[in-house]
C-alpha cells in the first residue's frame, strides 16, 4: 500500500511508524521554493568540550540535534522535512511551467525521493494561474512539465502526477495514456471529477477500466487510487473495486493475481488518525496518540499552531475512554496556547523516546527500491513477490516465502517500495 499525507513532519513520521509506505509533503508552488534557504536545525547541538588540565583529554558531548531541515522563505519556512523520512518522502509541486518546476525540484531533491506534480487541485488560487486541475484541460503543458522533470532529474528521483477523473472514461484514459508515455513512475487518480465536492462519494469503480487499460499498454507505471479509503483494512476493498482476479496455472503453482490499483493514497482518514495505515489502528487517540504526538512535536520544535491544528483533527474509535474524559482533553487542547500548557498531558519525557521509537520502526522496514533500479540489480532482487498461491494453500503466500513472481509488471516502478502492502497478505515487517 502506498500512502500519503499532506501534513507536517511529525504527522508524516507517525504515519511511517504505523505502516505508511510513502508520505507526500503539502503542495508547494514552484516559485515559492526557488529562493528559499536550506537550514538544518542545530539549535540544540550543544558541544561541550572539557579540557582537562594538560589538554591530554577531550570529552565531547553532543546533546540531541532535531535535524529538521527547513527551506526558509523571507517570512516563514516553505517546506520542512526530516532526514529520517527522505527514503519515503515525495515532494509535491504546483506548477504551470516546465522550467520552474525543474528548478523547484532541483532545489529540494537532496532531501526527497520523488517529485509529484499536482494536477488535481480545483481551488482558484491554483487554477487561476494554470496550475492544479487547470492542467487537466491543458495536457500539452501537463505532459511538458512531466517530461522536463523526468529528463532533468536523476533516475533515482521518481516523477509522478496526481490527477482527477475527467468527465468521461475515454477522456480519462486518453489523458492517462499521454501521462504514462512521459516516463513517469506513477499516476495517482483522485476518483472525483474536478467539479465534484469532497463530500460526494469517490467513483472508485471507474478506476478498474483505467487500471486494465494501463496494464494493456504494458507501460511500467503504477496506478494509485485516491478517494474515500479509510485505512489499511479498507485498502483491500479498493483493490477489489479496481481490479479483476485472474487465475492461471503454472507448471508448479496456481497463480492468483488481482490486477487492481497498485496502491492507495489516503488523506482525510490519515489526518484524523495517522495510525490508519496499520491493520490495528490506535483506538482512543486522545490517550494513545495525542500525548506521544505532542511529545514528538515538542522534540522536533514543531510550531505550536501547526501542532495544535493537527491534534484537534485527531479522532477515532473509542473503546475505553469515556466521552467526558475525551471532551475534557479536547477542551484543554483548545484552550492551550503553548506546549507548556499541556505539560501534565505531555508528561516529563523530552520526546526523544518517541523519536527513537519511530527511528527503530522506520529502520526495521523493508528496504526501498531505488528509482531507476534495473531487473537484476541487487536492490531490485529485494522486491517481494506479489501474492501467489501454491496449490496446497488457500491463501496467498507471504511475499517473503520465495514463491515465484508473477512477472507481469515487475520490477514495480521505483515509486513503489519494497512491500506490496495492498496485497491480502501484508509483507512481514511492513506493519507496526
Ligand atoms: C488536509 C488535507 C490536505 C490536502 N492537501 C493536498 C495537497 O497539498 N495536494 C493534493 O494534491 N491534495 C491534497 N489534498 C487532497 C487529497 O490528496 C485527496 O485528493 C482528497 O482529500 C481525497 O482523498 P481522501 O478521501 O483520502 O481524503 C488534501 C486533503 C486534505 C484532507
Amino acid at each position: 500500500m502506498l500512502i500519503q499525507l499532506f501534513m507536517p513532519v511529525p504527522t508524516r513520521l507517525m504515519a511511517l511508524k504505523h505502516g505508511a509506505t510513502l508520505v507526500w509533503g503539502p503542495e508547494i508552488v514552484d516559485k515559492a521554493i526557488l529562493h528559499a534557504e536550506r537550514e538544518v536545525d542545530r539549535r540544540r547541538d550543544l558541544l561541550l568540550s572539557f579540557h582537562i588540565s594538560t589538554d591530554f583529554f577531550f570529552f565531547l558531548i553532543y546533546i540531541a540535534v532535531t535535524g529538521v531541515i527547513s527551506y526558509n522563505g523571507k517570512t516563514r519556512a516553505m517546506f520542512t522535512t526530516h532526514p529520517l523520512e527522505k527514503p519515503y518522502l515525495i515532494y509535491q509541486i504546483g506548477s504551470a511551467d516546465p522550467e520552474l518546476a525543474v528548478q523547484a525540484a532541483k532545489t529540494v531533491m537532496q532531501d526527497v525521493s520523488g517529485v509529484d506534480l499536482n494536477c488535481g487541485c480545483p481551488k482558484p488560487f491554483s487554477t487561476h494561474s494554470g496550475m492544479g486541475a487547470a492542467l487537466l484541460s491543458n495536457p500539452d503543458l501537463l505532459c511538458g512539465i512531466l517530461e522536463a522533470l523526468r529528463r532533468e532529474l536523476p533516475r533515482e528521483i521518481s516523477v509522478s502526477a496526481k490527477i482527477r477523473l475527467l468527465p468521461t472514461q475515454e477522456e480519462t484514459k486518453k489523458l492517462v495514456e499521454r501521462i504514462a508515455r512521459t516516463g513517469v513512475n506513477a499516476i495517482t487518480v483522485h476518483c472525483r471529477t474536478r467539479n465534484m465536492r469532497p463530500r460526494e462519494r469517490a467513483l472508485v469503480e471507474r478506476l478498474r477500466e483505467i487500471v486494465e487499460f494501463v496494464h494493456e499498454l504494458g507501460l511500467d507505471v503504477a496506478i494509485v487510487e485516491n478517494g474515500d479509503c479509510t485505512g489499511r483494512a479498507d485498502a483491500q476493498r479498493v483493490r477489489e473495486l479496481t481490479g479483476t482476479f485472474n487465475c492461471t496455472t503454472h507448471v508448479r503453482y496456481s497463480l492468483i493475481y488481482c490486477s487492481g490499483a497498485d496502491s492507495v493514497m489516503i488523506a482525510t482518514a490519515a489526518e484524523s488518525n495517522p495510525s490508519c495505515f496499520s491493520l490495528t489502528p490506535l483506538h482512543d487517540v486522545e490517550s494513545t496518540l495525542i500525548p506521544p504526538y505532542l511529545r514528538l512535536c515538542q522534540y522536533l520544535d514543531n510550531h505550536w499552531s501547526s501542532t495544535k491544528f493537527c491534534v484537534t483533527q485527531f479522532k477515532g474509535i473509542h473503546s475505553e475512554l469515556s466521552k467526558t474524559d475525551m471532551h475534557e482533553l479536547k477542551s484543554r487542547i483548545a484552550k492551550a496556547k503553548r506546549y507548556e500548557d499541556l505539560q501534565d498531558i505531555v508528561g516529563g519525557w523530552t520526546g526523544e523516546e518517541e523519536f527513537k521509537e519511530i527511528m527503530r520502526a522506520v529502520e526495521a522496514r523493508p528496504p526501498r527500491i531505488p528509482a531507476g533500479a534495473e531487473p537484476g540489480d541487487a536492490a531490485e532482487e529485494e522486491v517481494p513477490a506479489p501474492c501467489s498461491t501454491p496449490p496446497e494453500r488457500a491463501n496467498p503466500e507471504p511475499p517473503s516465502s520465495g514463491a515465484p513472481r508473477i512477472g507481469l509488471r515487475m520490477p514495480l516502478p521505483a515509486i513503489i517500495t519494497g512491500s506490496n502492502m495492498i496485497s491480502p497478505t501484508p509483507t512481514p515487517g511492513g506493519m507496526h
